[in-house]
């Protein structure tokens, strides 16, 4: 049986989960994966009370677990600079590298591939991009003979576990105090909830898919702050719900890169996922559609990911660029504002003759069409909710048209929120 000699670096949740998991199931994993995983070495600045190490070697500076006789340093300990300088310094130390840290691919990916490429190590990270959801040993391989045209959906656990929360009617604030108390959401849950954790995913997956550079070049990028409760019975009279989704596509010879709240039809694959659960749709040439959900965050999911990479790293010799750099070379990301899109707009109206007619006739001189426009129930204070579905749009005339209708006399508030298309 092969051994493979671990030093992870970092003692925080992700890693005491990934401890405890080898621990629990290391017969599986021998049966399973044919390697024996030994944790050598901890880095870990200080002690974690939720997990007892035993007898492990700890060191307090981090990057000294990369002076110990280890096959591969396991970076656990999250952030961009000092991760990409552990990362550097564990490759040219001629050790694999496995991470579960998106923004450190997502800032430095390109640099740090090129530098595993030229030491003859590799940079796993599987647990990056959905935990330990498959996906990116399944676009790498198992879809390597396909034409992958789109990738879209739910990549956030934490935003996949509020906006599903809020449609069975919680609140915002305790459902995120939630996921962080269940361990989903980022340190700084801003990162979870104004869609930088899914940004960087979609950036991640789509340098795989479509050869993108990593960083890629900035992209629309909105979070799930805006939405409310009353959001979710609106949408679903008109037969939709609310998803946080980030998507990938190619349009001819360019790249519709995007993470943003969006309306998806309730008979949809990925309607239907809920809680912390990721999913994804994949369109390829050659199977079609391909759907992959699992959970996308927490301490067990993520141990996963990071064990099937210290099994792929146990069984395959081959050092191969990780990254797709596919005949067409890079697409360029397209302008979101040429992007077109439905829209529901909620706008709280004052309830007085005459305030229809002015919405339909500025959404009329806009040249903008309206497929629905429903009055609702009285919030109370002679106020009422108008739920408007617009025809497709350009989206750069979308903020225009939405202060146009603030602006009107009788409309006292309003919010908006993209339609994906079919
Ligand atoms: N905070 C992340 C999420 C964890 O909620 O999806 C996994 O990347």
């Amino acid at each position: 049986m092969k051994t493979l000699k671990i030093g992870i670096c970092g003692w925080g949740n992700v890693a005491t989960g990934l401890f405890k998991a080898i621990e629990k199931n290391s017969n599986l994993i021998q049966l399973n994966g044919g390697v024996n995983l030994t944790i050598d070495v901890i880095g870990a600045r200080r002690d974690n009370p939720k997990c007892n190490p035993g007898k492990t070697k700890i060191e307090r500076d981090i990057f000294d677990v990369i002076k110990h006789d280890i096959d591969v340093v396991v970076e656990l300990i999250g952030g961009v600079e000092v991760a990409r300088e552990l990362i550097i310094k564990a490759i040219t130390n001629k050790k694999h590298v496995v991470t579960a840290n998106k923004a450190v691919i997502f800032h430095h990916g390109d640099e740090l591939f090129k530098l595993a490429q030229e030491n003859g190590v590799k940079i796993l990270f599987e647990s990056a991009v959905c935990a330990g959801t498959p996906i990116i040993k399944l676009l790498k391989e198992e879809l390597a003979a396909n034409k992958v045209s789109k990738i879209s959906g739910m990549l956030n656990g934490t935003s996949n576990f509020i906006l599903s929360n809020m449609e069975e009617g919680a609140e915002f604030d305790s459902t995120l105090k939630l996921a962080q108390d269940k361990g989903y959401a980022e340190p700084d849950p801003a990162f979870d909830i104004e869609g930088m954790d899914a940004a960087h995913k979609i950036g991640i997956l789509s340098s795989l898919a479509f050869g993108t550079s990593l960083p890629p070049e900035d992209f629309f990028v909105e979070g799930i702050t805006k939405i409310q409760k009353s959001d979710f019975s609106y949408a679903m009279d008109m037969g939709y719900t609310i998803k946080h989704l980030a998507v990938a596509k190619i349009n001819e010879s360019s790249l519709e890169l995007r993470a943003h709240p969006a309306l998806i039809s309730l008979d949809s694959h990925l309607a239907n996922l809920k809680g912390v659960r990721n999913g994804m749709e994949i369109d390829t040439d050659l199977i079609g559609k391909i759907h992959i959900a699992g959970s996308g965050a927490g301490q067990e999911s993520t141990a996963s990911g990071l064990i099937s990479d210290l099994i792929h790293l146990s069984n395959t010799n081959e050092i191969s660029d990780q990254f797709y750099k596919g005949d067409e070379g890079k697409y360029p990301v397209l302008d979101f504002s040429n992007l077109v899109f439905q829209y529901y707009f909620y706008i709280e109206a004052e309830d007085k003759p005459g305030v229809m007619a002015s919405i339909t006739s500025l959404m009329a001189s806009k040249e903008v069409g309206i497929e629905s426009i429903v009055q609702k129930e009285e919030l109370g204070d002679s106020c009422v909710p108008i739920i408007l579905i617009t025809d497709p749009f350009k989206e750069s005339d979308h903020a225009e048209l939405q202060k146009e209708l603030l602006n009107l006399d009788s409309v006292r508030a309003i919010r908006s929120i993209r339609i994906e298309a079919k």
